[in-house]
């Protein structure tokens, strides 16, 4: 089988994302090239992401980014294969820019555009790294938007054990790290200053950490540090430093203590950990022990694929194609079609 290439449009929420990857049966997936535009700056100013500034942006770089993945990658538009691009979940206005962009660049190709769903993307991007997992495997997705457990014991074949029933862990990051006066998005700033308190400091509660079942509940918490930081004085760096490092050990507990369980309830010998919060060198330094402890094999992502990209959904799509599953939206030139 020819080796098929995929460009990928990431755009659900405030990163612009595309990438070009290379995937063969038998031969590891290849990333070919990729091109990144965080849209951070301009939301900073209003501590989240502002929907229509985000939509009018993905407009602006969505173009350009192609043009330069397939400069870099040394490749034209004809070398294409197929379109990949987020379908959700997302904002609406944003996911409409990079579905609108892939189904015209597809069609004016003659080539099948892809849909992929964002935490697909996320859950296969480890299969990028130098040190890809094999099925099956427990997942423990955790990004700004959602955190689950799933049994995966194959491409599409995905199984959901448990999942947060308020927010998600990076959610609990950025609202703990917002009271702390950090900016947006606060899971790496919270993380950063967490380096220097001590984790200890502060009684913060492991919401659901013994309720016998894979969910996770983060409000809790949130009001917590809430709590704890009214009492702060402000110009006080290292109770701050303290509370930060508090914050993140209790986030942590759980999401360590949660897979450990989901790990001895599947039977199951290997980890992937994907999504944002997956960047966090607690979380993993945590999880790298208690597995090697357990004879666990543990995947992550490369750093940088941690967070929304536009190569784990070009990686989603082509191993769905591989896997002879999925449905693409037909090429125009074979047809008149409906979306
Ligand atoms: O996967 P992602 O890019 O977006 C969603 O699909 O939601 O994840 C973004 C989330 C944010 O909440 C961000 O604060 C968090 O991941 N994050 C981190 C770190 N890097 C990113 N949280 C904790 N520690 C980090 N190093
Ligand atoms: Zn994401």
């Amino acid at each position: 089988m020819e080796p098929w290439r995929v460009l990928g449009i990431e755009s659900s929420c405030d990163e612009t994302g595309v990438a070009l990857v290379e995937c063969a049966r038998g031969v590891r997936p290849r990333l070919l090239a990729q091109g990144l535009h965080s849209q951070i700056d301009m939301h900073q100013a209003y501590g989240g992401v502002v929907p229509e500034l985000a939509s009018r942006d993905h407009i602006r770089r969505v173009v350009p980014l192609t043009r330069q993945v397939l400069r870099d990658a040394g490749l034209t538009l004809q070398d294409l294969n197929a379109v990949a691009f987020t379908q959700g979940p997302g904002l609406a206005g944003a996911l409409l820019v990079g579905a609108g962009a892939a189904v015209a660049l597809a069609a004016s190709l003659g080539i099948p555009a892809l849909p992929v769903h964002h935490l697909e993307g996320h859950l296969l991007s480890p299969f990028l790294s130098e040190d890809p997992p094999e099925f099956p495997f427990v997942c423990l997705l955790v990004s700004g938007g959602h955190t689950q457990l799933m049994w995966v014991r194959d491409v599409g074949s995905y199984e959901l054990l448990g999942e947060t029933i308020d927010d998600a862990a990076g959610e609990a990051f950025d609202k703990s790290a917002k009271l702390l006066g950090l900016p947006y998005p606060g899971g790496p700033h919270l993380s950063r200053l967490a380096e220097q308190g001590r984790a200890d400091a502060f009684p913060l509660p492991r919401p659901l950490l013994h309720s016998g079942d894979l969910n996770f509940s983060f409000a809790g918490l949130k009001t917590a540090v809430m709590t704890q930081a009214k009492r702060l004085p402000i110009e006080d760096a290292s109770a701050r430093a303290d509370l930060a490092a508090s914050t993140q050990a209790a986030i942590v507990e759980v999401l360590v203590k949660k897979s450990l369980a989901a790990l001895k309830q599947t039977g199951l010998k290997r980890l992937v950990v994907a999504g944002g919060v997956g960047a966090n060198a607690s979380l993993r330094a945590q999880l790298n022990e208690a597995c090697s402890r357990r004879a666990v094999r543990v995947h992550y992502p490369e750093l940088g694929l941690c967070t929304d990209n536009g190569a784990m959904i070009a990686l989603a799509a082509a191993m769905n194609q591989e896997a002879g599953r999925g449905t693409p939206l037909p090429p125009l030139s074979t047809g008149s079609f409906e979306i």
